[in-house]
């Protein structure tokens, strides 16, 4: 036992150095090392073990509110199976101090009563802060972070996140999704940075180092874990979980990028796509898994799997003939953890191949080692309980300041007819539709429970929409009437009639919280009740001013003229009615930029890089209801002298570009300067135009400010016909605003 001490004590204090943390590293440090060596087959696979929380709480099968551990099946666990993680279930948020006795009870066994001692790493969705903590502060989803094209505020959700996780004794955040939100239908679009590949691998960078950054020297804020790695949302269909067909230039021109972003921030873990890419389950891939992360990416870190995806490789997928065929798949594949999640199955087979000789123990050491190796980094071995003192900025103002603000950016002002925005406060006010009331619609899936779905249970701490409202100009000049709930119409008529005696209608549309597979749909189209309510307030000649509370574009092109002034508020968070209130009333001057493009017809789902054939004539066009990068302010920009340093480049140079852009309204406001590049002829159809720099920036009336990007070689390559980068000579178009000027690579 002594030994074993001496081998701990070595652990705490050798816990890798501050300057390694966001590194790629190779291998795991010796003390690492040495614990390995000391551990059994069956402590070893215990470390691949990751379960859910409820297994190990009272009453499982069934799931018992509130939770409460079970210390007998927790012993079992942690004891007999030698699991070394666990992860949250989604039936509800707890306080800090309850997570905090939670934690402890975990670690409690795991290093006082285990073999080895080794600490739990638990894991958590906390997607948009903290969201199954109560109270914690949260952000808008991601898809509305990417409309802020902020990256700032993005780093900073991933330091408050890790915070308040932290705060909770949470060490592991299942965050960033870095999937590509090309398809519009698929309902984890929300939880996307959009649909281009360089604006969601900048968004991706900011928030693992964000996520990760050091809470105090040589120890991590807390892993963040990119997933679900790679071509998860593309599916065919548009249904979660169900097959993608991605072509391997389009895999890597596409849907690759922001995962190397995430592994060259140092991304300390990676889960898998659930799915398959051209009949293949990802989960069963080392071409994906090992050759293309490891080996081409160079990720160094924690393959996790999604949740009970080993199980389905045989169940559902049926590549495997048996649950342990599906094990050995999975695990000589490159998986390193299987989030199992409810049994362990994972262990006894895994236990067995490797006895049996069907899974070399080398293969078990490696992805042991990048565990253990993880929990070093995470100072687990330090100290895995919570931190008393490391709660008390918990939701604080500071906080919740940032959410805010990141929701007012967020908002995305899509049409203004004759300047009806900002409204003013003094006029009468009909409130209407299904996301003006419900704190659930702002928030989405992920929030205190996996499908954010129990408005009951949210806090009413921050504004409705209804109430910021009614807050801003008085409960007397509001009037509230539902007429719709989402996809059901409940009285039409009285909206009308109150619309009536209003001077101006707000019709707060949109989606009802939902998560994953369960958020299927089978039409695009904003449901019928809604466009119905509109339709009729627009009969009235009262202004309507449609507020879109939604995860995906819902199509609304049979309102879109109807509506004098349309907001896109994405799901905003926790903060999002008062952000709505301030953009409406014009306390906050809108600066979001649709990360996406906003369909028109709910078939024809073309996106802003397409291809030169898809927008060639009148047949076939990029002819969205709102275009990607497109948003509305209360004062007007121009952009001139667009100058580039160089008008012919040789290989290895690079170009500076700069533009001034003047705010020529009267009030001050934010715009998002993007930069485009067009490749005017290349050996693969070149898209029309690519995403390759953007800069917001702040100006006041009158004021003009130069804006200066750097292009350099990467930023003139495609995927060429061998599949791997390829730089052409030829003409190039940069674009920015409405100024464009071309130069030559030799
Ligand atoms: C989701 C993941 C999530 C995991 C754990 C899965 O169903 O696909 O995104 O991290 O559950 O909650």
């Amino acid at each position: 036992m002594k030994g074993l001490q001496a081998l701990l004590l070595v652990l705490a204090t050798t816990a890798v150095g501050a300057g390694e943390l966001g590194a790629r590293r190779t291998g795991v440090s010796p003390s690492v090392a040495a614990l390995l060596g000391q551990m059994t087959l069956e402590e070893k696979v215990g470390q691949m073990t990751q379960i859910s929380l409820e297994v190990v709480c009272k009453g499982y099968p069934s799931v018992q509110e509130p939770l409460e551990i079970d210390m007998a099946s927790l012993r079992r666990a942690l004891l007999d199976y030698h699991v070394g993680s666990i992860l949250n279930v989604g039936t509800s948020a707890h306080t800090v101090p309850r997570w905090q006795q939670i934690i402890t009870a975990i670690q409690d066994v795991a290093t006082k009563e285990t073999r080895l001692r080794i600490p739990v790493i638990y894991g958590i969705d906390a997607v948009h802060g903290a969201g199954y903590t109560l109270g914690a502060t949260l952000f808008p989803q991601h898809l509305g972070m990417a409309a802020t094209w902020e990256p700032d505020l993005v780093r900073t959700e991933g330091e408050v996140t890790a915070y308040e996780i932290r705060a909770c004794g949470i060490p592991w955040n299942f965050s960033p999704v870095l999937d590509i939100g090309r398809q519009p239908l698929w309902p984890r679009l929300w939880e996307t940075f959009g649909e281009d590949p360089y604006l969601a691998s900048v968004m991706a960078r900011a928030y693992v180092h964000g996520l990760q950054g050091q809470t105090s020297p040589g120890i991590l804020g807390v892993a963040a874990c990119a997933k679900h790695y790679l071509g998860y949302s593309f599916p065919l269909t548009g249904k979660d979980r169900t097959p993608a067909w991605i072509p391997e230039r389009m895999l890597r021109e596409y849907f690759l990028p922001p995962f190397q972003a995430a592994v060259d921030a140092g991304v300390k873990t990676v889960m898998v796509n659930s799915s398959e890419i051209n009949g293949i389950p990802v989960h069963s891939s080392s071409y994906y898994l090992k050759d293309l992360l490891r080996d081409e990416l160079g990720f160094q870190g924690v393959i996790v799997s999604d949740w009970a995806d080993i199980r389905n490789l045989h169940e559902r997928e049926r590549i495997a003939s048996s649950l342990k065929e599906a094990v050995r798949v999975a695990v000589m594949a490159g998986i390193d953890m299987s989030m199992v999640p409810l049994d362990f199955t994972f262990y006894d087979h895994l236990l067995a191949l490797v006895r049996e000789g069907a899974v070399p123990e080398a293969r078990i050491d490696e992805a042991v080692g990048r565990i253990l190796q993880l929990k070093a980094e995470l100072g687990l071995f330090v100290n895995p309980y919570p931190q008393p003192e490391g709660a008390e900025h918990f939701a604080c103002e500071q906080h919740r300041a940032a959410a805010l603000q990141a929701a007012q950016e967020s908002i995305t002002l899509l049409k203004n007819s004759a300047n009806l925005l900002p409204l003013r406060p003094n006029i009468k006010i009909l409130v209407t539709g299904p996301t003006a009331a419900k704190r659930s619609s702002l928030n989405g899936g992920w929030t205190i429970t996996w499908q954010g779905d129990r408005e009951e249970l949210y806090p009413n701490d921050t504004p409705t929409i209804l109430e910021a409202i009614r807050a801003v100009v008085g409960p007397e000049r509001v009037k509230y009437v539902p007429g719709v709930e989402v996809a059901r119409e409940i009285d039409i008529k009285a909206a009308i009639t109150a619309a009536r005696k209003a001077d101006v209608v707000i019709a707060c549309l949109g989606e009802d919280p939902y998560c994953e597979t369960p958020g299927n749909i089978t039409d695009l189209t904003l449901p019928e009740p809604q466009l119905r309510l509109v339709s009729a307030l627009a009969e009235t000649k009262v202004p309507v001013v449609v507020v879109l509370v939604e995860g995906r574009p819902r199509t609304i092109t049979a309102i879109a003229n109807k509506a004098a002034a349309i907001l896109m508020a994405y799901l905003p968070g926790a903060h999002g009615g008062q952000a709505v209130a301030d953009i409406l009333f014009g306390r906050v001057n809108p600066s979001g930029k649709l990360p996406i493009t906003y369909p028109k017809a709910c078939n024809d789902l073309t996106l802003y890089d397409h291809k030169y054939s898809e927008n060639a004539n009148s047949f076939n066009r990029y002819d969205p209801l709102f275009p990607f990068g497109f948003g509305l302010s209360y004062t007007t920009f121009a952009y001139s002298d667009l100058v580039l340093d160089k008008s012919t480049l040789r290989r290895g140079d690079s170009l500076a570009v700069s533009v001034t852009v003047q705010n020529t309204g009267s009030r001050s406001g934010k715009e998002v300067v993007q930069l485009y590049l067009s490749d005017l002829c290349a050996s693969v159809t070149p898209s029309v135009r690519r995403l390759k720099r953007f800069s917001k920036v702040e100006l006041m009336p009158g004021e003009r400010k130069t804006v200066r990007f750097v292009l350099n070689e990467k930023d003139l390559s495609f995927i060429g016909r061998d599949n791997r980068p390829t730089i052409e000579p030829g003409e190039f178009m940069v674009r920015v605003g409405d100024l464009e000027q071309s130069f030559v690579l030799q």
